[in-house]
């Protein structure tokens, strides 16, 4: 739960990033240089425009204009001196305006640009980014066209909606254009040749604006040969297979068109002969097929990014062997080729690489691909590398030593391949390591202080999921960084491994199913005061629970499937998730006071006894709660059957009693932060859920929902027309139900069946297209008032949930963030397994009027799409 908490957070830092990285051109707002004496001050009709400028501006929280004053004493009325404001100490003219935002998300300036900026007529660099100056139309005003002598345009990330206007064509001196959007589904253009008009352009930036009519678009690029940098990520652009007679660009050294749908063979795109190109970012551009022989002699590159190349319409093209040459490309630091479907030999890959002398080679990116074959022994001849990166790979073999000589790698991630033998000690010497992720391999042996004998750095281990045995004496000091640590399911025990106590560095602790037998540690909340993640479930602690259960940063705590015995004490004050279950655990259940933020406890399979008190109603954030096999008395407090949850969105809790398949159903609710995840799963019951009653006409007013698996429950009536309505649905299961009556008509659900042809199966009252039956005979007549429930339906209580919440989330929001991040995805992925026997996600929408929403639907919608392929490709 935590890990997509904390995807969300690091889509809101990715999306800091993407602001952060607009601004990065920009300069820092400086007062203008105002310091010369000599200098003349401003012109009094530029001062006016400027003045005309600031009224147009409606909003200034930071007080950006402050300095911007019609009167005061003499040299503050000086507009030269103003804020943002430069002129030019020859003519006294307004030369600059540096008004870019701050890349939060909280612009600087809002309201509109003035036309009185066109009295500015030697202003030759003009940066409004950043700002909410889209004013009343929303339009980019056409008049910035007439600023003649402009060198220098940035207006991104101001909310601009609708056509690029062709008068920017008139500003014929500009060297630098960044118009990328905020947001996609803002602006677009039709037609691009206006800017032919403007050969001396340099830098073009249209990210994220939709070009997808601009069929001509390398045509008109090729016709700005001066152009260094070209920006079109996420433009709809539909192919980049045009053939251009000549090629004029000879010095591009950026070329950006990523998150395109090319749907094409890569070896058939434009660019492949621009030699002078430096970064090359084709990352989510669905081209399938070989990498062409012409990347053999780009021979500039440094940064190559190709992660995510697939064309995510057509599987079979997919595969691509790792035959390309990049030998000759001395210069290349970074190779991203994360994720794209690449099979063969990892040993011939190495081989292909630049071996040059030096090698600059610093970044290798190979995860979430079908390699096999050893790592080859001379790996360690890549010296400067400081990532290295072949996770989700079907590598075998061991782990060569001379990856000793790696000696400046800070990133090592093998995991979830099929590596054996031991771990050399040589990893031992990488001083600057700062990660190492060697889970779910083959790997054995032993491993030892020793192995992190250098390492000052380390912050993150994850060494579980192999037959590893961990002996590290009790008294080794890990260094001082550590903060995440990982050996489950390696052997540590009998004794608990004393090294891991009083660690204060420690903040995440994984050691379940290690073996260890040993009384359970008292005082938890010195001997792991940092840690807020402690998971030593499946173990033999025995003993009673320490009377201090945890510190103020212990959130989650598992400690089921251990032999714990006596009453369970106070709770930690900040814990929202514990699992005591499968103990021996006696006397009654906790009491409520202090732990007021407690979301998921569970407790079956002890030997608890009494009521439930009245005091558990405090919990007015719990989501899950389990008792189940227990020996509790009495009927649960009403209070207990409808929380209220985060944001005010009803749930109906769940709890059971002691027999399976008594009165209460079995299901289960996670809600995540301000959206909404759900999580539903059977435990006890076999595989058949217990959702009862009718699926609720009101499913239509999700309209964001984008999927929705129903499956293998006791559903009855007939499936709602609105169904239909929901256009974004690209996913639909409702399998093995009791549901009756015809099938609704609708586009969208024949799509959906065409993909999920088994979507209706084991519902014997369907009838009518796209099914055999017809609906004429009795047994489909839906039946009447089902379990006592309307048709409006109670019957799922999750559908209350997250209408009109804050903004996306979902787990397909973790897959958007593997766009980005990494890490996550493991951790992710481990949850969902390991944890539930079946997992279903419900995404919410966010508000559609939401102006400064940070990514819009249509972006969402397009990482959807990968999304579901990525999760293909880790899995094949
Ligand atoms: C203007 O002033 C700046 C800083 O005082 C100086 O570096 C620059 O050379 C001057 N430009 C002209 C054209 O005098
Ligand atoms: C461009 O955007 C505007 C406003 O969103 C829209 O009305 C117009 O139809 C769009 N044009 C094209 C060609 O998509
Ligand atoms: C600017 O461009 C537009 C459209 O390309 C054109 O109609 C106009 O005459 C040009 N000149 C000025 C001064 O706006
Ligand atoms: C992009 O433009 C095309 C063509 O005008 C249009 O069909 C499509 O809906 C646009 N996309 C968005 C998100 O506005
Ligand atoms: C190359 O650029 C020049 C200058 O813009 C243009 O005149 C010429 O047509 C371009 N050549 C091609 C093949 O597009
Ligand atoms: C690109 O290079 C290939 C091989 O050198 C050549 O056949 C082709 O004409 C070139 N294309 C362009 C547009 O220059
Ligand atoms: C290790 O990291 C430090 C600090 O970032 C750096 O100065 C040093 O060069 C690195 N060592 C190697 C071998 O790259
Ligand atoms: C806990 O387990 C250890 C090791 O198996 C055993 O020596 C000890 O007696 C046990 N203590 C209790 C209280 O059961
Ligand atoms: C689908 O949505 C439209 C527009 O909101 C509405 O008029 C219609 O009744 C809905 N259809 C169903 C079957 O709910
Ligand atoms: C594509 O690659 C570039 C360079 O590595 C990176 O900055 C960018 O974030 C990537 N785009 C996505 C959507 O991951």
């Amino acid at each position: 739960m935590h890990c997509l908490a904390a995807t969300m957070l690091v889509l809101l830092c990715c999306c800091c990033l993407f602001l952060a990285t607009q601004q990065q051109q920009q300069q820092q707002l400086q007062p203008a240089a105002g310091g010369n004496r000599e200098s003349p001050s401003c012109i009094p009709h530029e001062r006016d425009a400027l003045l005309a400028f600031k009224d147009g501006v409606t909003s200034d929280l930071g007080g950006v204009l402050s300095s911007w004053r019609r009167d005061g004493r003499h040299d503050e009325q000086d507009c030269c001196r103003w804020r943002g404001v430069r002129c030019s100490n020859r003519t006294g003219h307004v030369h600059e305006l540096r008004l870019g935002g701050g890349g939060t998300f909280q612009p600087d300036l809002a309201g509109q640009i003035s036309p009185s900026l066109l009295a500015l007529d030697h202003l030759e660099h003009l940066d409004l980014s950043g700002n909410d100056l889209a004013g009343p139309t929303g339009r980019l005003p056409e008049f910035l066209g007439s600023l003649k002598n402009l060198k220098y345009l940035d207006l991104s990330g101001i909310p601009f909606y609708g056509g690029l206007p062709p008068q920017l064509g008139n500003l014929s001196r500009l060297q630098y254009l960044d118009l990328s959007n905020l947001y996609y589904g803002g602006m677009n253009s039709t037609d691009l040749s206006w800017l032919t008009h403007i050969p001396s352009i340099q830098y073009l930036n249209l990210n994220r604006v939709n070009l997808s009519t601009v069929a001509d678009w390398p045509r008109v690029m090729n016709m700005l040969p001066s152009l260094r940098a070209l920006h079109l990520s996420f433009c709809s652009l539909a192919s980049a297979n045009q053939s251009l007679p000549h090629l004029n660009l000879t010095y591009l050294e950026e070329l950006d068109a990523s998150l395109n749908s090319f749907h094409h063979p890569m070896v058939t795109s434009w660019f492949w002969n621009i030699t002078s190109l430096r970064f090359l970012y084709l990352n989510y551009t669905s081209m399938y097929g070989q990498f062409p022989d012409a990347l053999g002699d780009m021979t500039s590159l440094q940064v190559l990014d190709l992660s995510y190349l697939f064309d995510y319409h057509d599987d079979d093209k997919n595969m691509r062997s790792m035959t390309m040459d990049l030998k000759n490309l001395c210069n290349l630091e970074v190779l991203n080729l994360e994720c794209t479907l690449l099979y063969g030999d990892v040993a011939e890959l190495f081989r292909n690489l630049p071996r040059c002398s030096p090698n600059k080679l610093q970044e290798l990116d190979l995860g979430s691909n079908h390699l096999t074959g050893m790592l080859p022994r001379w790996i360690g001849q890549f010296m400067s590398l400081v990532i290295l990166n072949f996770n989700w790979n079907k590598i075998t073999g061991s782990l060569p030593t001379s990856v000793g000589q790696f000696t400046g790698l800070q990133i090592l991630d093998l995991s979830f391949n099929n590596l054996n033998g031991h771990v050399p000690y040589e990893i031992g010497k990488l001083s600057n390591l700062t990660y190492l992720d060697l889970n779910t391999n083959k790997l054995d042996g032993t491993i030892t202080e020793e192995h992190f004998a250098s390492a000052r750095s380390l912050q993150y281990i994850d060494l579980s999921y192999n037959a590893l045995k961990i002996e590290i004496s009790s008294d080794w000091q890990p260094p001082s960084t550590l903060k995440y640590v990982s050996f489950a399911s390696c052997q540590m025990g009998p004794l608990f491994p004393g090294w891991l106590q009083w660690n204060v560095s420690i903040t995440y602790l994984d050691i379940s199913s290690a073996a260890i037998a040993d009384r359970i540690p008292q005082r938890f909340s010195d001997a792991f005061s940092n840690v807020w993640f402690m998971n030593i479930s499946n173990n033999q602690l025995n003993g009673t629970l320490p009377a201090d259960m945890g510190s103020m940063s212990l959130l989650e705590l598992y400690l089921s499937s251990n032999k714990l015995t006596g009453q369970i004490p106070t709770l930690p004050p900040n814990i929202h998730t514990l699992d005591l279950s499968n103990n021996f655990l006696s006397g009654p259940l906790p009491s409520a006071t202090r732990s007021a933020k407690l979301r998921q406890l569970s407790l079956f399979s002890n030997r608890l006894t009494g009521h439930i008190p009245e005091s558990f109603c405090k919990y007015q954030q719990l989501v899950v709660l389990d008792l189940s096999n227990n020996f509790l008395e009495g009927e649960p407090p009403l209070c207990l059957g409808f929380v209220y949850g985060l944001e005010g969105a009803r749930i109906e809790l769940w709890y059971h009693s002691k027999n399976c398949g008594d009165k209460y159903d079995e299901h289960s609710f996670i809600l995540e932060g301000a959206g909404i995840v759900l999580w539903f799963h059977s435990k006890n019951c076999g595989d058949r859920n217990h959702l009862t009653g009718v699926i609720p006409k009101k499913i239509g007013e999700m309209r964001s929902l984008q999927s929705l698996d129903l499956s293998r429950n006791m559903l009855s009536g007939e499936i709602p027309a609105s169904l239909s309505n929901l256009t974004f649905l690209s996913y639909l299961e409702l399998s093995y139900n009791d549901l009756t009556g015809r099938i609704p008509s609708g586009v969208q659900l024949d799509t959906l069946y065409a993909g999920y042809p088994s979507m209706y199966i084991g519902n014997i009252g369907l009838c009518g297209h796209p099914l055999q039956n017809n609906c004429s005979s009795e047994r489909h007549a839906p039946k009447q008032g089902g379990l006592g429930r309307t048709e409006e339906g109670y019957g799922i209580p999750f559908f209350y949930l997250g209408l009109g919440c804050g903004f996306v989330v979902g787990i397909w929001i973790a897959f958007g963030v593997l766009l980005f991040k990494r890490n996550w995805r493991i951790a992710c992925f481990r949850f969902s397994d390991k944890l539930y026997d079946k997992v279903y996600v419900l995404v919410a929408t966010w508000a559609e009027q939401d102006k400064h929403k940070l990514i819009s639907k249509y972006e969402a919608k397009a990482m959807v799409g990968v999304s579901t392929k990525i999760s293909q490709c880790m899995h094949v």
